[in-house]
């Protein structure tokens, strides 16, 4: 799939929030967005297919020297074709003046692992019992860092 990767304001937080609602079960709603994108070094990126459609999103949050990666998701229907690697690479590389990168991931997320470790994210901590979920049991968060220069081609 061809992508075209290009950033969005605090007037993408409809199209964030569907595109989250795709994705994942749990989803933020528009509110939430609005007040994500209004934060203080945040960009958001939208990456759109061939066809136009909007099927994934990076949220990253630079401050100072640190970035966090807050959120990427991909439309469960266009998945494994690239787009969350290349929605990191992008944003990796067009971050200014980074020392270390971080984020927050559940430690039974099995494919955004995968994709982390493939960009050089390695364990730098864990939050036990982070992550809640449906009928009251509770997941590690894995902390991973990163520093550049990052594997990306
Ligand atoms: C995690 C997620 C963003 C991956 O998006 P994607 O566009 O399908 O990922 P990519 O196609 O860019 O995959 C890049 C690499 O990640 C790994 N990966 C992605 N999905 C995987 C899966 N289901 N199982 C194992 N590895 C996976 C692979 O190493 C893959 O490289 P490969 O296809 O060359 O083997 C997507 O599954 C998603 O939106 N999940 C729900 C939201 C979420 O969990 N976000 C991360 C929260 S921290």
């Amino acid at each position: 799939m061809t992508l075209t990767i290009e950033t969005v304001g605090g007037a993408g937080a409809d199209l964030l929030a569907a595109l989250h609602a795709a994705a994942v079960d749990d989803p933020w709603d528009r509110s939430a967005f609005a007040e994500t994108l209004a934060m203080a070094g945040m960009t958001a990126r939208l990456a759109i297919s061939d066809a136009g459609k909007p099927v994934g999103f990076i949220l990253v949050r630079q401050v100072l020297d640190e970035a966090e990666v807050i959120l990427v998701a991909v439309d469960r229907a266009a998945r494994r074709q690239g787009t969350a690697r290349a929605l990191l690479c992008q944003a990796l590389g067009q971050l200014d003046g980074v020392r270390q990168v971080f984020l927050e991931v559940a430690s039974d997320n099995a494919a955004a692992i995968a994709l982390y470790r493939g960009l050089g994210f390695t364990d730098v901590g864990r939050r036990r019992g982070y992550y809640a979920r449906p009928g009251g049991q509770a997941v590690d968060a894995i902390v991973l860092g990163n520093s550049p220069p990052f594997p990306c081609r």
